[in-house]
């Protein structure tokens, strides 16, 4: 039998990780682990523990293992078909709030590559805590070509109580939305899109992605790809909404991406937005008139 203390040493060296494994095997949260050193894993949660912490030593990623991944102030469970949301993506969760607070009118909130839906439930979520008004004004709504992302979206969605405020669309990017946004007679879109940004190259280069599936990362030529067909599709409707588009790229994509969006849209307003280490990690266009 392993005690907490004699084997585990909670307070002091162990990583992050294994405090977070062992909260997983035990069932328990870490500051009640930390408070029993004295506790003794029975002999299924010494398996699991090493069934889990060989998975993590040959490189799955502690999220796959535990199934789960916090986001924003929520948790969203995650399974090798989807990415596992990355902390730099929150920043979308208080643009997306800013905004459709500010539109003042029936907006739609569209996230273009939901993947886990991490982004559409946490957007979803706070503008209900913040503004409900402008929360029973807006339409949520999250696509993905993966049908796996789907089925994991609605999953995430209905444990925060929001399935029935979100339509979720299987397709490809915008396309999708198109009939349900005139059904809505909606003229204002915050639209959410953290594609598939990285490059063969980056994607090989990078070990700690190695799990995650190749349709949540890699994007084509320069990365840049299903931006560049994004665009393209927005054209054919730039006239008929005001929209603000929020794309997450790698901060070296910048120049190209504005180059192109300035390329394909026309009257828009372009915005380079940093993440927390001062890197541009986003492009927000906007097309608003007023
Ligand atoms: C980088 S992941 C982002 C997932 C999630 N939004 C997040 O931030 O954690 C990109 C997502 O885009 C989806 N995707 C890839 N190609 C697509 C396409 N042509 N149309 C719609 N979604 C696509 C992938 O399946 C994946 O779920």
């Amino acid at each position: 039998m392993s005690t907490l203390e004699s084997n585990f040493n909670l307070s002091k060296k162990y990583s992050r990780e294994i405090k977070s494994l062992l909260v997983f095997v035990c069932k328990r949260d870490l500051s009640w682990l930390l408070s029993h050193s004295e506790y003794e894993l029975n002999d299924q949660e010494e398996v699991l523990f090493k069934q889990a912490y060989e998975l993590l030593l040959t490189g799955t990623p502690l999220a796959y293992i535990t199934s789960e991944q916090a986001f924003y102030n929520y948790n969203f469970k995650v399974s090798p078909k989807v990415l596992i949301p990355r902390p730099e993506t929150e920043l979308i969760v208080d643009i997306a709030i800013e905004s459709i607070v500010k539109s003042q009118e029936k907006a739609a909130c569209l996230d273009i590559g939901t993947g886990s839906g991490a982004l559409i439930t946490s957007i979803a979520s706070e503008l209900q805590k913040k503004d409900q008004i402008a929360f029973k004004n807006c339409a949520f709504m999250a696509g993905d070509i993966s049908t796996d992302a789907i089925k994991q979206a609605k999953i995430n969605a209905q444990a925060y109580g929001l399935d029935n405020r979100i339509n979720f669309l299987a397709g490809n990017l915008f396309t999708p939305f198109i009939d349900l946004i005139r059904r809505h007679n909606i003229r204002y879109l915050f639209i959410a899109a953290n594609l598939p940004y990285l490059t063969k190259e980056e994607r090989e280069g990078e070990n700690s992605i190695k799990a995650e599936p190749d349709l949540a990362l890699l994007g084509g030529k320069d990365g840049l790809e299903l931006y560049l067909e994004l665009l393209q599709q927005l054209k054919k409707y730039q006239d008929e909404f005001n929209f603000h588009l929020v794309m997450e790229i790698n901060p070296w994509q910048a120049e190209k991406l504005i180059q192109a969006s300035a390329n394909n849209l026309s009257d828009i307003n372009i915005k380079k937005t940093p993440d927390l280490n001062g890197q541009t990690r986003f492009i927000e266009l906007n097309n608003r008139r007023n």
